[in-house]
């Protein structure tokens, strides 16, 4: 088992805030690997890659440096944080998350990264496919109705106007593509803890976190020497 905490789940759960809320509350890093995916397409889109084309994606990932430090992401060493989160690249970031190599690539990063310092990292394959050895696994998740309802209340809060019935049909169809993906689909893995947090503020469900990361991660619970003689 390894000191990692993760947070799987679909899109526009709240996966992000809370694992970040978390990482600062606990002193962990938070790796964020939806952004690695974003960085991929950001760059591509930069170079003006044919995002169709599989083999191209691969060997654009395999010359890209991506870290993460301090919750944010660096590609070739700019931060690209908020780079990132632009429209055009989230339209576009199913190519290189559905592109199996990229995927591998990226996994491997994950897993070096992981292994390096106890982290809390969120994505979608996080519990199944990268840490499946994980000691602590959420799955953060809230009905299709209350994340189209966040989704409107944010883009009315920025002055945007926006339909419900669209902002839902976006959000089923997200869910569709990153559960049908072949490699690393969504999915809540078998030993994760389920958090459906309709009705639930994101305070309520940060302390609820905290208490299980804290009972389940080792560097929360480490014996004195001498308590370690007793329980073994
Ligand atoms: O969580 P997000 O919206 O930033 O993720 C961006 C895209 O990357 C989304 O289409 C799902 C995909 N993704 C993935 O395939 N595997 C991950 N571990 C994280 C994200």
């Amino acid at each position: 088992m390894i000191d990692v905490a993760t947070v799987d789940g679909p899109a526009g759960a709240g996966k992000s805030v809370v694992t970040r809320a978390l990482a600062d509350r606990l002193g962990l890093e938070y790796l964020n690997t939806g952004a690695m995916y974003r960085a991929i397409a950001l760059k591509a889109l930069r170079e003006g890659v044919d995002l169709h084309d599989e083999s191209a994606l691969a060997e654009l990932t395999r010359r890209t440096r991506l870290e993460s430090n301090d919750g944010r992401t660096f590609m070739d060493g700019e931060d690209v944080t908020d780079a990132v989160r632009a429209n055009e690249v989230s339209l576009n970031v199913r190519y290189p998350a559905n592109a199996p190599s990229v995927r591998e690539n990226l996994v491997e990063q994950q897993r070096r990264i992981g292994m390096s310092k106890p982290i809390i990292t969120e994505g979608r394959d996080q519990g199944t496919v990268v840490f499946p050895d994980a000691r602590c696994k959420f799955y953060l998740t809230a009905t299709p109705e209350e994340r189209a309802r966040r989704r409107l209340g944010e883009l009315e809060a920025r002055g945007e106007t926006a339909d419900f019935q669209e902002i839902l049909r976006q959000i089923i169809d997200r869910d569709r593509s990153d559960s049908e993906r072949d490699v690393g689909p969504l999915r809540e893995p078998e030993d994760a803890v389920r958090i459906l947090s309709d009705g639930m503020s994101i305070q309520e469900v940060v302390d609820a976190m905290e208490r299980i990361v804290r009972s389940r991660l080792t560097i929360f619970n480490a014996r004195s020497p001498e308590e370690s003689r007793r329980h073994s």
